[in-house]
């Protein structure tokens, strides 16, 4: 099924959430008009993948700026190519070769971008320089879905919940090295957020929690770690995620507001993978 666009052509990969955008060269073509194309469809489909194509740091950085106010992210050893917008991650040497090393192994547990600050990430927007054969895959789970699916009694025990958001929390568990300095610390204090909330721009509503999610305000901190552990669990259904095989310079556009992601892992002592990701801020969740 294809769905004609004045300026180009999008085709869903999931009965319902993801699509492919053929036509576009975003370091060329960005006129107002295909933005808003573009940023029409984002709303739609949740997430959407540009087909491969050459994009420098800046143009990636001044198409992150047409959604909004970019990210400048607290772990400053991860900026790329003198963008401090650009959060370059790479196993590659400064020969070019695998190190062996994950650079985040955050990022292989499903979350949102930016939940544990104050504004949450709205856009992320990342670009394949090096792709692995196998594995690396990112994989995307609709958050709309998650909370259509939930019994009358899960949407009612849920509805006023808030959960507290702390980057230190869940680097440090899933990382283990190279954790955050207690400067990095007092810059991120954890936030608390609903975890349902109602997407700003669509009005629907969607589950907003992941691997940030730390514990439950107004709860005992092992009881609402064990209910956010439940939930986490609860709220990914196979048919309702979209995985994603990369090929280099392909680009990556998602809504952190009503998706979850999670990257696979790969061979890291054979295969490189370098991505560089622009996170867009979004707003406070409501
Ligand atoms: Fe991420």
């Amino acid at each position: 099924m294809t769905a004609a666009s004045v300026h180009f052509e999008t085709r869903p990969l999931t009965p319902k959430l993801g699509a492919s955008v053929r036509g576009v060269e975003i370091a060329r073509d960005l006129t107002d008009d295909v933005f808003a194309d573009i940023y029409r469809a984002f709303l739609r489909h949740q997430v959407l993948v540009f087909e491969p194509q050459d994009l420098a740091s800046a143009a990636q950085v001044a198409f992150a700026r047409r959604f909004g106010e970019v990210q400048v992210h607290v772990m400053k050893q991860y900026h790329a190519d003198g963008h401090p917008e650009l959060y370059r991650l790479s196993n590659l040497d400064e020969n070019g070769k695998p190190n062996g090393r994950h650079p985040d192994k955050g990022t292989l547990v499903w979350h949102t971008d930016g939940s544990w600050a104050r504004v949450t990430g709205q856009a992320t927007i990342i670009y394949g320089e090096v792709v692995p054969e196998i594995g690396g895959e990112t994989q995307f789970a609709d958050m709309y879905g998650a909370y259509e699916r939930l019994s009358p009694e899960w949407k009612r025990r849920l509805a006023t919940m808030r959960a507290v958001h702390n980057l230190d929390f869940s680097r440090t568990r899933r990382h283990g090295e190279d954790l955050m300095t207690e400067a990095q610390k007092r810059e991120r204090p954890p936030m608390d957020h609903p975890i349902v909330r109602t997407h700003p721009e669509t009005g629907r509503k969607c589950v907003y929690l992941g691997d940030h999610a730390e514990w439950i305000v107004g709860m005992p901190y092992d009881k609402g770690r064990a209910l956010i552990e439940e939930i986490n669990a609860m709220i990914i259904h196979p048919d309702l995620v979209y995985e994603h095989h990369w090929t280099k310079g392909e680009l990556l556009l998602w809504d952190n507001r009503c998706v979850l992601h999670r990257a696979t892992s790969f061979d890291l002592a054979t295969q490189g993978r370098v991505v560089r990701r622009c996170t867009v801020l979004g707003e406070v969740p409501q």
